[in-house]
C-alpha cells in the first residue's frame, strides 16, 4: 500500500483493453502469454522498473476488470508501486480516458504505454520521463523508419492503389509507447477532442492543442505485438533476455 506520506508524482496508465483482432481469435491480447507470462505483466514489469513509477493504472477489458485484477495480485509488484485496474471502453481513447480519471491530483507527471509493448526496456522508460520531467509537456518515443512510406488514395481491396506521394523517408519516425506527458496537459488534450476522430496516439491530441512534443530514442524491443509474427518475435527476445541477463 502507498505511504501517505510519500507525494506521488509519476503514475503510468497501461491501456489494455482491446481485444486484439489482428492477432486472431482468443483470448484478449494482453492477456496472451509470452513466456509463460501474460503480456499485460510484462507490460507492468517494464513500467515499474522505471523507479520514477510510483502508481500504475491498468484499464481492462471492460468486462474483464475483475480477472484482471486476480491476475496481477499473483504476479506481486515490488512494493514502492501501487497499482490499480479500471475497466476500459470501446476504443483506445476511451479506456485511456477512462484510466486517467482514475488518477489522484498528486500525479504530475503520466506516461501512457500500450499493454502491447510487453518488451519496452526500462531505459527507454526512464528517458522519457527524464524529458518530460526536463519541461516538455509530451514526450514521444520514436525510431527512423527501414521502409520507404507511399501515400496512396485508398481503394477496395484487389484494386491498385495510386501513389500520391513520398514523404522523405529521412524526415519520418515511426513512435512508440510509453508516450510521456505532463498530466495537465494530457487532461486537456482529451477534453478537447471529439470521440471517433480517429487519434492513434495520444501525442496526436497533444499536437492539436498547439503544445510542443518531443522525441526521444525508442528501441527495436519496444516494438507492438500486433500480427501474430510479432509474437515469433517477442518469444524470440524474451528467450535471449532470458538466456543472457536473467529476465523473468
Ligand atoms: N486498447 C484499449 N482499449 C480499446 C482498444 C485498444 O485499451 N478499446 C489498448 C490495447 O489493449 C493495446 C493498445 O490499446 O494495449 C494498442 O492498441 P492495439 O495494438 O490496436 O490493440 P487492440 O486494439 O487490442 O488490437 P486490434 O486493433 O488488432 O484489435
Ligand atoms: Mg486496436
Amino acid at each position: 500500500m502507498s505511504d501517505p506520506s510519500r507525494p506521488v508524482r509519476t503514475a503510468a496508465v497501461i491501456p489494455a483493453a482491446g481485444r486484439g483482432v489482428r492477432l486472431g481469435p482468443g483470448t484478449p491480447k494482453a492477456l496472451r502469454t509470452l513466456g509463460g507470462t501474460p503480456m499485460l505483466v510484462h507490460a507492468v514489469r517494464a513500467m515499474a522498473a522505471s523507479r520514477a513509477v510510483s502508481l500504475i493504472v491498468v484499464v481492462a477489458p471492460p468486462d474483464g476488470a475483475a480477472e484482471v485484477g486476480r491476475l496481477l495480485h499473483e504476479h506481486p509488484l515490488a512494493e514502492r508501486t501501487d497499482l490499480v485496474v479500471v475497466p476500459g471502453g470501446q476504443t483506445r481513447q476511451e479506456s485511456v480516458q477512462l484510466g486517467l480519471a482514475a488518477l489522484p491530483d498528486t500525479i504530475e507527471v503520466v506516461l501512457v504505454h500500450d499493454a502491447a509493448r510487453p518488451l519496452v526496456p526500462a531505459d527507454t522508460v526512464d528517458a522519457v520521463v527524464a524529458a518530460v520531467r526536463a519541461g516538455a509537456p509530451a514526450v514521444v518515443p520514436a525510431l527512423p523508419l527501414a521502409d520507404t512510406v507511399k501515400q496512396v488514395e485508398p481503394q477496395p481491396p484487389g484494386t491498385p492503389e495510386p501513389v500520391v506521394g513520398t514523404p522523405e523517408r529521412a524526415l519520418l519516425r515511426a513512435v512508440q509507447t510509453p508516450q510521456g506527458f505532463d498530466l495537465a496537459t494530457l487532461r486537456k488534450a482529451h477534453d478537447i477532442v471529439v470521440e471517433g476522430e480517429g487519434a492513434t496516439d495520444d501525442a496526436g491530441l497533444v499536437e492539436r492543442l498547439g503544445s510542443p512534443v518531443v522525441v526521444v530514442p525508442g528501441h527495436e524491443e519496444a516494438f507492438k505485438v500486433t500480427r501474430p509474427l510479432d509474437l515469433v518475435l517477442a518469444e524470440a527476445v524474451l528467450a535471449r533476455r532470458r538466456a543472457t541477463d536473467g529476465y523473468v
